[in-house]
């Protein structure tokens, strides 16, 4: 059987390493990516070709490949963008555009199946304010879509698009003989955790910040109050679940955005976790009003019944196991060396 091509854009990112390797250990794909940055050498012989530069400019290349699966995790995450809006909004917005319209026109003028998979986050949820978050529970996808972030927005509005161009782009449904499709579906991710690798520009980044910093023996000012709480999820899981609705046979899904949900915890728990596993850490809290607003916007936890109903999603980490089965006999592992 020939192997399916499959690009991976922000692939030197941390979805995208992983990503990456969780593509080549089923052998497969052949692996085409494209970043910002070179890619790490520890993906690099996993892949096919780097196009290293600025989707943007970079996606008219990508006309000339014949893509079956597209995952285009490029983006800038929610701190970062809240500091330079335009261009976050340039790189999330325009970027997703410019692959969503190669997609659309290969599957449509190649009348080809083109998958294309993309993380959407808990950022596209927003409250108005914290009495609300604490009453709402875990929130089902359709709820409280009112982002507080230029992230956020640029998430949601990017779902909207990839469902356009999926259903509707030249009002494909009216056609008696529709072509093949552009075949869209994103999933909803909590805060992420790598052993291996640290988030950069986030809002989620103080979990696996305090985590790292503990390890390695630094203190660490935690940047959100002790009672602040979000879902998160270990990264391993992260992409099980990208893989899963990758394979999830179409006529199962009844939605095209799935929330997913691991474990929730407070910033104070997370201290705790760390300090049982580093009993000489120091980590301390000091809020920031403006990331401390962006995360009292995010729900406590999600409600995952479609994904665990249409492609039998099921985390293999809740907090217990993502502590002492992934994330600590790893990162002593690493940190030891
Ligand atoms: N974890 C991301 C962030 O904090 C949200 O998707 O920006």
């Amino acid at each position: 059987m020939s192997r399916k091509a499959v690009l991976v854009t922000g692939a030197a990112g941390e979805i995208g390493q992983a990503l990456v390797q969780g593509l080549a250990q089923t052998g497969d794909y052949e692996i085409i990516t494209s970043d910002l940055m070179p890619l790490p050498e520890s993906v690099r012989p996993l892949t096919a070709e780097h196009v290293q530069g600025d989707l943007v400019y970079r996606v008219k290349q990508f006309y000339d490949y014949d893509f079956d699966i597209i995952f285009h995790l490029a983006a800038s995450l929610s701190s970062k963008a809240e500091v330079a809006t335009e261009e976050a909004h340039r790189i999330n917005v325009e970027g997703t555009m410019q692959l969503l319209m190669l997609a659309a026109f290969k599957s449509e003028r190649y009348d080809k199946e083109v998958k294309f998979l993309f993380p959407s986050s808990i950022a596209a949820y927003g409250f108005p304010d914290l009495a609300a978050k604490l009453a709402a529970g875990r929130v089902r996808e359709d709820e409280w879509n009112w982002p507080h972030t230029m992230y956020g927005c640029n998430k949601l509005y990017c779902e909207k698009l990839g469902m356009y161009y999926s259903l509707y782009h030249g009002q494909k449904h009216l056609n008696p003989n529709p072509p093949r499709m552009l075949d869209f579906r994103a999933i909803r991710f909590p805060g992420l955790v790598s052993a291996y690798t640290m988030p950069s520009g986030g809002t989620s980044d103080y979990g696996p910040e305090m985590l790292h910093a503990a390890a390695r023996g630094e203190p660490y000012a935690c940047f959100v109050r002790p009672d602040t709480k979000i879902s998160f999820m270990a990264m391993p899981d992260a992409i099980k679940a990208l893989l899963m609705l990758m394979n999830a046979r179409r006529e199962r899904l009844t939605r095209m955005i799935y929330n997913i949900d691991a474990f929730s915890l407070t910033a104070a728990e997370f201290r705790e976790r760390a300090m049982r596993a580093f009993p000489g850490a120091e980590i301390t809290f000091d809020p920031n009003p403006r990331r401390q607003g962006i995360v009292d916007s995010w729900p406590e936890d999600v409600d995952d019944a479609a994904a665990r109903a249409d492609w039998d999603w099921r985390p293999d980490f809740d907090i217990d196991r993502f502590f002492e089965e992934y994330f600590l006999p790893e990162i002593r592992r690493r940190y030891e060396k």
